[in-house]
């Protein structure tokens, strides 16, 4: 591990080298991280925040005994990392929207860079319930960037205007976007889940979609809005 800062109370972010070896990171996809041999046993999904040569970037919220641990990490500590795993965003072209909400920011800094990069108009949209962070670093590689903090970032956003939209955050976000939207509008959604394996050998982070029940970790974690939440 090359580095562990807290950007916020119970924000951080960390980054550490991967082999050369390593395939390209894709926006979206995300990583299994674990600090420990046998306790608390499962390995821990993080998103990938950034992603520069074989360096990766991981922003992550303390939730529990895991992440708790990795926030306690200092630089030359071990850290194993299991990835890219997943599916990330898909390619699109045109004008494109990324909604995120809290520790859901994460993976739109890696899009946002990727879609820029390929051509297309970014804007973000950033929800916060506590104080705003990392809001300079969006606003160096997106066209616009909208925050809210304490309110619903959902009430900021004009879905009409865009040739897909982006999001990732508390699923009650997710849904208040997905009703906002029109049938005609592309929205892809960012799951979150509990994983014990992370590469689709288990079902633990098996979910009910509109095309029968799909792994989060090796389908997803992006999926069309319509196919998780119109059942
Ligand atoms: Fe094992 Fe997804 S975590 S199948």
């Amino acid at each position: 591990m090359l580095s562990n800062r807290q950007v916020s109370p119970g924000f951080y972010l960390l980054s550490a080298e991967l082999p050369d070896s390593i395939p390209a990171i894709r926006a979206g996809q995300f990583c299994m991280l674990r600090s420990w041999d046998t306790i608390p046993v499962l390995s821990r999904p993080i998103s990938v925040f950034d992603a520069e040569g074989n360096r990766v970037f991981f922003l992550y919220k303390t939730v529990g005994r895991g992440t708790a641990m990795f926030s306690r990490l200092k630089p030359g500590d071990p850290i194993t990392i299991q990835g890219p795993l997943g599916n990330g965003f898909p390619d699109i072209a045109g004008r494109i929207a990324m909604v995120g909400g809290g520790a859901g920011i994460a993976p739109l800094y890696l899009g946002a860079k990727q879609y820029k990069a390929a051509g297309c108009t970014v804007d973000l949209y950033l929800g916060f319930s506590g104080a705003a962070f990392l809001t300079e670093e969006y606003r160096e590689i997106a066209d616009r960037v909208t925050v809210n903090v304490g309110g619903f970032i959902t009430d900021t956003i004009d879905p009409s205007g865009y040739d897909a939209i982006f999001t990732c955050g508390p699923e009650i976000m997710m849904k208040a976007l997905r009703e906002k939207c029109k049938s005609g509008d592309r929205l892809f959604v960012s799951l979150e889940a509990r994983m014990a394996c992370g590469v689709g050998a288990c079902y633990g982070c098996s979910r009910k979609t509109a095309a029968g029940n799909k792994k989060v970790c090796k389908d997803g974690p992006v999926f069309p809005a319509e196919e998780v939440f119109d059942l």
